[in-house]
């Protein structure tokens, strides 16, 4: 059942061919309750494949995805309007963290920075005490997504 509404609802927001590594991907994916955290890191891809760093940029801009802008500001998409500042810069962001720990912040920011952050976790069941009833039990992004996220944050190097 969950595995059908992934590939349904990753067919509709990457209909750029991502369809097809999606399907291939889905049977390895590591299940958001199974993701391990260890001293604030996740240490292996959960897909066990590499991120792409171009779909990870679309995600971080996509406003019903990542929407990652709404809280960070990031100067290598000034092109986007809208660019919020409740979270930090995202600039240099890969100097200050490793891959490991950017894995474990997009995936749960709350294993990372406490029970009290406003950051989302993209791919975690916890989301929440104000879920709408139909988003219960599904992650706001897929894994996937989250390992292509990871990868664009890589590139932000000062
Ligand atoms: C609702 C606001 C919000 C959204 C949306 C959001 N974040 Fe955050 N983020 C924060 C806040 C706030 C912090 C700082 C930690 C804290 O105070 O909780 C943070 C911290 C971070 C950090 C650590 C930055 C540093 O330099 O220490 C990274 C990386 C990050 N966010 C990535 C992302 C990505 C990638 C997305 C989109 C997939 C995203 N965030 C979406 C609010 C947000």
């Amino acid at each position: 059942m969950r595995a059908g509404k992934t590939i349904a609802v990753s067919a509709m927001i990457s209909l750029s061919g991502a369809l097809m590594s999606a399907g291939a991907a889905l049977a390895e994916d590591v299940k958001p309750e199974a993701v391990k955290f260890t001293d604030m890191t996740v240490a292996d891809s959960l897909t066990g494949k590499p991120g792409d760093a171009a779909a990870g940029q679309k995600v971080v801009v996509d406003r019903k995805l990542g929407n990652c802008l709404a809280c960070h500001e990031v100067s290598a998409l000034k092109k986007e309007l809208f660019h919020g500042n409740v979270g930090p810069s995202l600039d240099g962001v890969a100097d200050r963290w490793k891959p490991a720990e950017l894995r474990a912040i997009v995936t749960d920011s709350k294993q990372v920075f406490g029970p009290e952050t406003v950051m989302p976790g993209f791919y975690s069941l916890n989301v929440g005490v104000n879920v709408r009833k139909d988003l219960v039990g599904k992650t706001i992004l897929t894994a996937q997504q989250v390992e292509d996220v990871v990868a664009y944050l890589e590139t932000l190097k000062e």
